[in-house]
């Protein structure tokens, strides 16, 4: 069975960073094949992993409003452009959404679309869904359900009750979420008092468990002024350490 994780949080939080991380873990624990979708419409998950982007869903669903090529049918059409538009690497497939239809489209293509990507899932272990900020996004998504949320958080009590917030609307936005986690990234180390305060009562009044805090890294910053892929970063590297018990912690893996 596929099992979907979804990120969420305030913006510049740290998702994308996490998803990185969280391919990287998935990929060297052989938790494979992986599917990492970056349903942000400005995309950059390709840009830490360091791989160019040919095509997205959503330059595909403009195209499939258009005229099909003779001798092919819409589905056989569009499984081909959808398997053009997966970017392939060791491990891992990236698929990029690209920008959404304008509001209130339910158009035959996105219909469509949704289909062949529901099949396409079928193909994977693990799915990771990087957002951008805003949970309305994560419910327009075809999603049928999210195995594990992580919210993601700065360290502050603002952002921490933000995470708490988020925590709270998944129900309402009818969301079907089985487990959800708060990561705290970018902390101090170690962790204030005060901030860890904010942090257990967080995960105390709002339905969601504590996965870890990730600690504020130079190495990431290095990584990223460089262009390098985060998939290279060193197994004693402190922000893989923090992030792989973590990730061990949420998948049962320690
Ligand atoms: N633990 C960390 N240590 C140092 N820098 C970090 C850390 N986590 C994230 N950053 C930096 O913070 C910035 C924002 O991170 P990221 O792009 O992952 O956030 P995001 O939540 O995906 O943002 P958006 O809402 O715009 O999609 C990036 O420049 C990233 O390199
Ligand atoms: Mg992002």
């Amino acid at each position: 069975m596929t099992k979907v994780i979804a990120l969420a949080g305030k913006g510049g939080t740290g998702k994308t960073t996490t998803s990185a991380l969280l391919l990287k873990y998935l990929t060297s624990r052989d938790m494979t094949p992986v599917l990492a979708v970056d349903a942000d419409a400005n995309a950059n998950l390709n840009e830490l992993l360091d791989v160019p982007v040919h095509s997205t869903l959503g330059a595909i669903r403009k195209e499939l409003k258009g005229d099909i090529p003779a001798g092919m049918s819409r589905d056989q059409y569009m499984e081909m452009k959808i398997h053009q538009a997966l970017i392939e690497d060791s491990g891992y497939d990236l698929m990029v959404m690209g920008q959404p239809d304008g509001p209130g489209c339910y158009c035959a293509a996105n219909q469509y679309l949704a289909m062949t990507m529901d099949k396409l899932a079928e193909n994977y272990q693990y799915i990771i869904v990087d957002n951008e900020a805003g949970m309305e996004h994560l419910s327009r998504m075809n999603l049928r359900s999210i195995d594990y949320l992580l919210i993601v958080s700065d360290p502050s009590a603002r952002g921490i009750m933000t995470a708490r917030r988020i925590a709270d609307i998944t129900d309402p936005l009818q969301l079907d979420v089985k487990k959800q986690f708060l990561l705290v990234n970018r902390a101090p180390d170690p962790v204030s008092p005060a901030l860890q305060e904010k942090i257990d009562e967080a995960v105390d009044k709002a339905d969601m468990n504590l996965a870890g805090v990730i600690s504020s890294s130079d190495d990431l910053i290095d990584q990223e002024l460089s262009g390098t892929s985060y998939l290279t970063l060193g197994q004693d590297t402190q922000v893989i350490q923090e992030a792989f018990a973590i990730f061990d912690a949420i998948f049962n893996k320690s």
